[in-house]
């Protein structure tokens, strides 16, 4: 299809149009069949004239021809039976108007021809598109929509009024056809969960580019086979290996054999052990693929050439071989294994995303996969810092919560691989709004947190039912079969976050990961933060910021640099806890706490309560959770604490310095001493008993200086 500038597609668009408009005025104007017959002929002149234009620039359409046709019928009619035709023509011109209106859309679709919309809808399609049933149905659907209308325009001008012939037909044309026209392709390919128009338009554009790069063409087939590793994508092979043998006939007779391995491609003349596939070809046939005169599929489904041995990878040829050798050589990290530690290898930097300051804006799309949210949801507070940061940064992120979308679970059925290739049968969110936003993003946070030591099940049902963009068919790679590509998925980061502190926890969710994303480089980066849920205690407050202002600064490091650096990644897991005892019986106080009480962690934290001590040595561990430095100030005191009852012992805590100690047994020279029994002090600590009621009624007894009783909440509080 020839490529028109605008303003002539334009003129070939309305071409048809004036002449129409023309007759018609001049029909109503003057009825005599001398006169019309000169019109109607001179208005076929012009007719052939267009015609004669439309195949000069491009092609003429149906709605010329109609309206050609139109002209020559009345010339003929007139010609014939002046009398009759001119007054016919004269009193119904609109409606001969609306009937080749009508024809044109209605008529060749019954004959097996192009819809009359194909015309227009081919230049803005890419041409890969055209055969896709999906395309033969928004064009037939559209074009029988608009034959609808010509008729419906066509019965309303056989009553003679403005208001039937001109003003409800123009209405309904302008009004309801064109928007629907505009609207009705993207709104069909969203229901079917495709990209829009516009974003297959940019895909297509991003594949082509690379194969637009070579200026000169191959002028024979050695040319084009010895160039091949030259133009060898290693992002699209991943971690293939493999060998592919020409067997080069006709004009030229060679054999070459492209062995791709480690991500490199070379071209050997003797195999180097038996190839993945032989293809063989006739030297002009390979030469016109090459040059991109013929398309590789269509030349192989009319046996213009053959191929034996794993055909899948006859299908990845284009997106494999599609990218200048500069890129590939630089492009041969493997993303880091180790679970927790920085994505090492990511520091190096991506040229395929695009990242701030250049032309493009990074899309991308943050995936929440926590029930929970606010306070409560690690993940969120991850995902938020990580978002900051990548905004700064000047990417264009859109965060998902997936708890308030429905996500079926994929069922199984295979249709998105078989009846509808890409789309998949359900009809819920994921396939009308979050897989296009998926596939048109250029990197995909999946935040979820650790559960049963991998992603939660709403993050897992996301990534299942990302099944359309992988192709049906068997392929071995390194042993490996997996299935290849339909397009070219995003890139991902993977954030977690678990409650366990070892870093091990995320070992089993790592090797997946890196098994399902770590395919063709994609995975820039795994965040996982161990010890979660300690990120909102008040005593790790000067921890946690850091954390989570590393957070923020990962998402910069991977907009500018599509990685995140070992020192960030070193600030973001580092230890809140060191003495995980310490953190476990915590923990289990945390959890006895909310068994006693019946409440849930959420009740817990929004009642403000503290994990209650059983012991002596939980006592000690809690006190100093709760100290507020800044309300000690330069307070210097030791507080002695004597219990009797169910847990008797001593214990006292030494403040100086804006610091607190806890030590065993009996201090010195104690500032404060408080003789209760256990339990009584648990429950004022617990803010279960008032301390002053409990003072006056003797509960406790306190000696030494009173007024560091009056300042208690002071010492230990917010
Ligand atoms: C069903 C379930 C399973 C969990 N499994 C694990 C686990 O295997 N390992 C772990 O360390 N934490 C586990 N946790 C704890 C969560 O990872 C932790 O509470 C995290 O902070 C939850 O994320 P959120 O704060 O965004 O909700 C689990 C929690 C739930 C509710």
């Amino acid at each position: 299809m020839k490529k028109l500038s605008k303003p002539k597609q334009i003129f070939l668009y309305i071409a048809p149009f004036p002449a129409l408009a023309f007759f018609k005025i001049w029909a109503a104007g003057s009825a005599k069949p001398a006169s019309l017959t000169i019109i109607a002929l001179l208005m076929l002149a012009y007719c052939a004239i267009m015609i004669g234009i439309a195949y000069r620039w491009d092609k003429p359409g149906y709605f010329d021809w109609a309206v050609t046709t139109y002209f020559a019928v009345v010339s003929c009619s007139l010609l014939l039976w002046p009398l009759w035709a001119s007054a016919l023509f004269s009193k119904y011109a609109v409606t001969g108007i609306y009937a080749c209106l009508f024809a044109a859309a209605f008529i060749p679709p019954l004959f097996g021809m192009d819809p009359f919309t194909y015309h227009y809808a081919k230049k803005y399609t890419p041409e890969d598109a055209w055969e896709n049933p999906i395309f033969v149905k928004i064009n037939l659907t559209m074009t029988y929509v608009w034959a609808g209308l010509f008729a419906l325009c066509l019965l309303m001008s056989l009553y003679p009024s403005v208001l039937t012939r001109a003003l409800i037909p123009l209405a309904l044309i302008l009004g309801f056809g064109l928007p629907f026209n505009v609207r009705f392709p993207d709104f069909y390919l969203r229901r079917l969960g495709l990209p829009s128009l516009a974003a297959q338009r940019r895909m297509a554009q991003q594949e082509k580019k690379p194969s637009e790069r070579p200026k000169n063409l191959p002028s024979s087939a050695w040319e084009a086979i010895s160039h091949m590793p030259d133009v060898f994508n290693v992002q699209a092979a991943g971690d293939l290996s493999a060998n592919i043998g020409f067997v080069v006939s006709g004009s030229e007779t060679f054999e070459a054999y492209l062995n791709i391995h480690g991500g490199r491609c070379s071209l050997e003349d003797q195999p180097s052990h038996k190839p993945d596939i032989t293809i063989r070809t006739p030297a002009e046939v390979w030469l016109a693929i090459s040059r991109g005169e013929r398309s590789g599929q269509e030349a192989f489904m009319h046996k213009a050439f053959t191929a034996e041995g794993n055909l899948g990878l006859l299908l990845r040829m284009g997106q494999i071989f599609s990218a200048p050798s500069s890129v590939a050589s630089e492009k041969s990290y493997t993303p880091e294994r180790s679970p927790v530690a920085a994505n090492a290898a990511t520091e190096h930097k991506d040229e395929s995303m695009p990242s701030n300051g250049k032309e493009n804006t990074m899309k991308v799309l943050a995936l929440n996969s926590s029930p929970r949210t606010g306070r409560d949801s690690k993940t969120e507070l991850m995902l938020n810092a990580l978002v900051e940061g990548m905004r700064e940064a000047g990417a264009d992120v859109e965060v998902v919560n997936l708890r308030e979308k429905t996500v079926n679970n994929c069922i199984g059925c295979f249709t998105c691989w078989t009846k509808t290739p890409g789309v998949c049968d359900h009809k819920d969110d994921m396939t009308k709004e979050l897989y296009p936003k998926w596939l048109e993003s250029d990197l995909v946070v999946y935040a979820t947190p650790l559960y049963h030591y991998t992603v939660n099940a709403t993050m897992k049902a996301f990534v299942e039912r990302t099944l359309p963009v992988l192709q049906p068919f068997f392929e071995q790679n390194d042993e490996k079969t997996r299935h290849p590509m339909r397009h070219e998925p995003p890139k991902a980061v993977f954030l977690s976050v678990a409650g366990f502190p070892e870093p091990a926890v995320f070992d089993q969710l790592s090797s997946w990961v890196n098994f399902i994303f770590g395919r063709s480089k994609r995975l820039l980066a795994e965040i996982y933060r161990p010890a979660a849920e300690t990120m909102t205690f008040p005593a790790y407050k000067e921890k946690n910021q850091d954390i989570l202002d590393a957070t923020k600064h990962a998402g910069r490091e991977l907009v500018e640099s599509s990685g995140v650096s070992s020192e960030t990644m070193a600030r973001v897991t580092q230890v809140i806890v060191e003495d995980k005892e310490t953190m476990s019986k915590v923990a289990n106080l945390m959890w006895k706490t909310c068994i006693a009480e019946g409440i849930t962690p959420r009740e817990f934290v929004e009642k403000g309560l503290i994990p209650r001590p059983d012991s002596i040595e939980t006592f000690m561990l809690i006190m100093p959770m709760g100290f507020n430095p800044n309300g000690a100030g330069d307070t210097k005191a030791i507080l002695q604490f004597n219990f009797s009852g169910d847990v008797e012992g001593s214990c006292h805590f030494k403040i100086e310095n804006r610091k607190i100690e806890a030590l065993t047994g009996i201090a010195e020279n104690p500032d404060l001493t408080i003789e209760s029994p256990f339990e009584v002090w648990m429950d004022i600590m617990t803010g279960k008993a008032d301390g002053q009621q409990m003072f006056m009624e003797q509960k406790y007894k306190v000696t030494g200086d009173l007024s560091l009783l009056m300042r208690m909440n002071q010492l230990f509080g917010k």
